[in-house]
């Protein structure tokens, strides 16, 4: 197979820390120059040709593959797009508790970086593949090594995850749409935002999603996720994609594209990120639709299979990969490169990506009556708490005159502690705390506000913090 120099299909290159920034130029370079050239310039693999379409197309991968020659070589000249079939998930990053272990998500992101590839981070909290130790915990003792957990792996890999998993499977089956029972849901249903605000404030740069299956049509699951994503975006809690897994029968419903787009205009990006689809008849065919829905939708930013060949599949007998046994392409490998290659570009502005807000938004209203103002400025803070942990949320409002600083002095009760600010810079982490603003949000004009967060273990503070402009 002949393979297009590097200047004619420019794949999505991300390293460092600011990754959307990168991906929304990349994919709008590439998108204006396939305007200009369009079908001359068809990928000959799946990753180009998704590149040249401004999305990437990406495979579930063990670290341990990696040395396999014939399975690295199919790696890395078909994808851009790298996820971690296990390494990332609670049980192999956090074996025994506060003992974090990255060996094998190293490995795949290192590999992802030397071939310019992204990384899916898969998956911060799920009710399956927990460790022995979190699986015996319930209650404060669980949702606080939980919070933790988020914490760390996303500090961990803070700046090289284009995209976070960071709850998995949370919904139930069947007609309910509602949360599945698990030790984290018995800790309290605030769980998903408690994990997506630590994640928030650990790794601002990379893109949270909700991941879950059997969401592939409109159905009770999809819309009890849909509601709760619609819930998020209204209070601020910060998601910005939902990963729909797709491990699906032998044929797609009819209603894939409908849904995928209602979520979209939600205003978070979709991504299909466990693709296999069971071996029949109507594989290739089944394999294009979902090609083609994606790349219907603008805000569809990629796909990623789980899994290389068949033999690689978690399916067993399935056969629901592109590649065979003995690593050659299938009919449905086929399939895919051509729905990639007339499909739509998105030509003229990149996938509408979310900046990572600098600071999350309010989850209380504000409060009706003006806060007091001190010294030029005034602060408010919104609290989302559970039994031994919170996260707030301050809003630092500008009185009549412009401010060029400010410092909010939070009295903490004792035995709390704070474990993450974000968008300020906090004094120390008990009793009286300074936050001071930082570079980028020190300067408010009159009457217009700014926000920071902080995130703590212990009871919240109460009370309303003082505000000094500096
Ligand atoms: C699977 C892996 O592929 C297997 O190797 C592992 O034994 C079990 O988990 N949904 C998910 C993935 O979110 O993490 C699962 O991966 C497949 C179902």
């Amino acid at each position: 197979m002949d393979k297009i120099p590097d200047e004619r299909a420019p794949r999505p290159r991300f390293r460092g820390r600011r990754v959307l920034m990168p991906l929304a130029a990349t994919l709008a370079a590439v998108a204006a120059t396939v305007a200009v050239t369009s079908a001359a310039n068809a990928g000959t693999t799946l990753g180009a040709s998704a590149a040249e379409k401004g999305r990437y197309y990406g495979a579930a991968v063990p670290a341990f593959k990696l040395s396999d020659s014939q399975f690295a070589t199919i790696v890395n000249r078909e994808f851009n797009q790298l996820t971690p079939e296990n390494e990332m998930k609670w049980d192999a990053t956090e074996p025994q508790q506060g003992r974090f272990s990255y060996s094998g998500g190293d490995q795949i992101v290192a590999h992802a970086q030397s071939h310019g590839m992204i990384v899916r981070g898969h998956t911060l909290l799920w009710y399956q593949q927990q460790p022995g130790w979190a699986q015996s915990l319930s209650g404060t003792a669980l949702r606080n090594a939980a919070i933790n957990h988020v914490t760390q792996v996303a500090t961990h890999y803070r700046g090289k995850i284009y995209a976070w998993d960071v709850v998995n499977e949370a919904f139930a089956d069947g007609g309910s749409g509602g949360r599945r029972d698990s030790n984290l849901q018995r800790t309290g249903n605030d769980w998903i935002e408690a994990a997506f605000r630590a994640a928030r404030a650990a790794d601002p740069g990379a893109k949270l999603c909700y991941n879950d299956y059997n969401t592939d049509g409109i159905n009770a699951k999809s819309t009890g996720i849909y509601n709760m994503v619609r819930d998020f975006k209204s209070r601020g809690v910060p998601i910005d994609c939902v990963g729909f897994q797709s491990h699906l029968g032998t044929s797609v419903p009819s209603d894939y594209q409908a849904n995928l787009q209602r979520f979209a205009d939600l205003g978070v990006d979709v991504q299909i990120t466990e693709l296999d689809i069971t071996q029949g008849s109507n594989q290739a065919n089944a394999y294009a639709q979902v090609t083609r829905a994606c790349l219907a939708i603008s805000r569809c930013t990629g796909i990623t299979v789980w899994g290389v060949r068949d033999s690689d599949s978690w399916r067993g007998n399935d056969n629901p990969l592109l590649f065979d046994r003995s690593g050659n392409k299938k009919a449905a490998y086929t399939s895919v490169l051509n729905a990639l290659n007339s499909g739509t570009p998105i030509p003229t502005t990149p996938p509408p990506t979310t900046p990572p807000p600098t600071t999350p938004p309010p989850t209380t209203p504000p409060p009706t009556t003006p806060p007091p103002t001190g010294d030029g400025c005034s602060a408010s803070v919104s609290l989302n708490s559970w039994n031994g942990g919170f996260v707030a949320t301050v809003k630092v409002t500008a009185g009549s005159s412009a401010l060029r600083g400010w410092t909010v002095r939070v009295t903490l009760p004792s035995g709390t502690a704070v474990t993450n600010t974000w968008s300020a810079q906090a004094s120390g982490s008990s009793g009286t705390v300074d936050f001071r603003n930082v570079d980028y949000n020190g300067q408010v004009g009159a009457g217009a506000s700014t926000e920071f967060g902080f995130q703590g273990t212990g009871a919240s503070p109460s009370g309303t913090p003082t505000c000094t402009a500096s």
